[in-house]
């Protein structure tokens, strides 16, 4: 294909053969036009207090995930913006999850300081109030100072919706909310062959950028920067041949073929060191590739891989070839991204702060599918460090990481070296809105579907 090709149909099909509906399958495309896109969403208190009003208290976000709690009482924390929330297992079954404002309803202290913990009831470090695990009143000490009027409704934790999809553990703050599944749409379904309930956390970060939480998270629905700020992948990711799919309710997704030389490269004849790499993984040496076209890594690889998967007794048969090799990286509306891959799922979360437009929270959680071999590596994408424990014993410690410091990442580093620098220069007198093109038109998806919410129309 000559470099500057570019389809009519704006995105490039992964498997043109693909039957309608199925998870390869192209979505129709949809022409989201050529408008540019204001600034005031990133530095505007007013347009933040309208997001938190319209939209944030209204959608569906990730909390966490269930396997981080599985015996009854074990809970997490989850801030959200201003709010915090208390996510525990209340009973043994899959869903037996509740999800409760982390508040006392005595004056207002926060019931749960820590992040991870255990407990048999919920007790106010401040004058002693208590609930139980299911959020109904346990105790209020002495209750009998109280006038009936002020404690007659014997006050149960508020709650919030709390729903689990794929093990992951999702929050509404909206009663009234449709179900999770209805808001996430056919996105879930192309995404069941991960079984993301099968996997554990083995990476935990979280880190505070000095930007608005869209700026960080509108670096992850594109790779339109790659060649720019990690031009050292573009020797086995196509970086321009993308299938992009747009969903309702914000939905997207670009399936990112790894495996191939981008076509901003020149050298499409030689095996690079990246692709070479890639193939040992799956155990395929340069010998073994012989003269084949490098153009053809990606077909080998996705073969090699299920021989690999076999002799250790892995089962990817509920994954089609392109699922071996390719970078299903999906956008959930409003703030997660998620890459899977057969070996594991890598989660990024973008949290606004709570008062100040200019800060937010960047998370990043990596999940492993267990593999009884000792001696199994994973995936050097899956960005996991060497002697890290994959067998799901020991649950890591969430890292807490200062902007700039170590620690992100290699990859994500630089990403989060530019966010501070966009932050600033969207807000300088010469810049007039954002200009996307075609490749970002996840971004131009996404921002009218939070354009909609802010203006009180969904
Ligand atoms: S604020 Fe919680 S018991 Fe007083
Ligand atoms: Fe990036």
């Amino acid at each position: 294909m000559n470099k500057m090709d570019f389809p009519a149909a704006r995105s490039f099909a992964l498997n043109p053969e693909a039957k309608p509906g199925s998870p390869e399958a192209l979505a129709p495309y949809q022409d989201y036009g050529d408008r540019t896109y204001s600034t005031d969403r990133y530095v505007s208190r007013e347009w933040a207090r309208r997001e938190w009003e319209n939209m944030w208290t209204r959608v569906w976000t990730l909390a966490g995930v269930a396997k981080d709690i599985p015996d009854v009482g074990d809970y997490f924390r989850y801030d959200l913006g201003p709010e915090s929330f208390i996510v525990t297992r209340h009973g043994a079954g899959p869903n037996d999850i509740s999800a409760y404002y982390n508040v006392c309803h005595h004056r207002g202290n926060r019931l749960v300081m820590s992040e991870f913990g255990h407990a048999r009831s919920f007790k106010c470090a401040f004058h002693s109030w208590e609930w139980n695990l299911d959020g109904t009143l346990k105790n209020i000490q002495d209750r009998e100072t109280f006038r009936n009027a002020v404690v007659d409704d014997n006050p149960p934790l508020s709650p919030v919706r709390c729903e689990v999809w794929s093990g992951l553990v999702f929050i509404n703050m909206d009663m009234d909310a449709a179900p999770l599944v209805d808001f996430l749409g056919e996105v879930a379904d192309h995404l069941q062959p991960f079984h993301f309930e099968n996997m554990h956390v083995v990476k935990d970060l979280e880190t505070q950028w000095p930007c608005n939480w869209k700026i960080g998270h509108d670096a992850f629905i594109e790779v339109y920067h790659v060649h720019a700020v990690h031009p050292e992948i573009l020797t086995f990711f196509n970086d321009r041949e993308v299938q992009w799919d747009t969903y309702a309710n914000g939905m997207s997704r670009q399936l990112l073929k790894f495996g191939e030389v981008s076509p901003k490269l020149d050298d499409h004849e030689t095996l690079n060191d990246g692709l070479a790499y890639l193939l040992s993984e799956v155990e395929v040496t340069p010998e073994d590739f012989g003269k084949r076209s490098p153009n053809d890594a990606r077909r080998v690889i996705q073969q090699a891989k299920r021989k690999w998967a076999e002799k250790r007794s892995i089962d990817y048969s509920e994954f089609t070839d392109n699922q071996l090799t390719d970078d299903w990286n999906y956008s959930f509306f409003p703030n997660i991204t998620l890459n899977a891959h057969p070996e594991g799922l890598l989660i990024q979360r973008f949290r606004p702060h709570r008062s100040d437009p200019e800060k937010m929270t960047y998370d990043l959680l990596v999940l492993i599918r267990p593999v009884a071999d000792p001696n199994y590596k994973v995936p050097a994408y899956m960005g996991v460090e060497d002697g890290t424990d994959l067998s799901g014993e020991t649950r890591p410690e969430r890292m807490h990481i200062e902007y700039g410091a170590e620690g992100l990442g290699y990859v994500i580093n630089q990403d989060a070296s530019m966010m501070g620098f966009v932050h600033q220069g969207v807000q300088s007198r010469g810049y007039r809105g954002a200009r996307y093109s075609d490749q970002e038109q996840q971004l131009r998806h996404w921002h009218n579907e939070l354009e909609r919410y802010v203006r009180g129309e969904k």
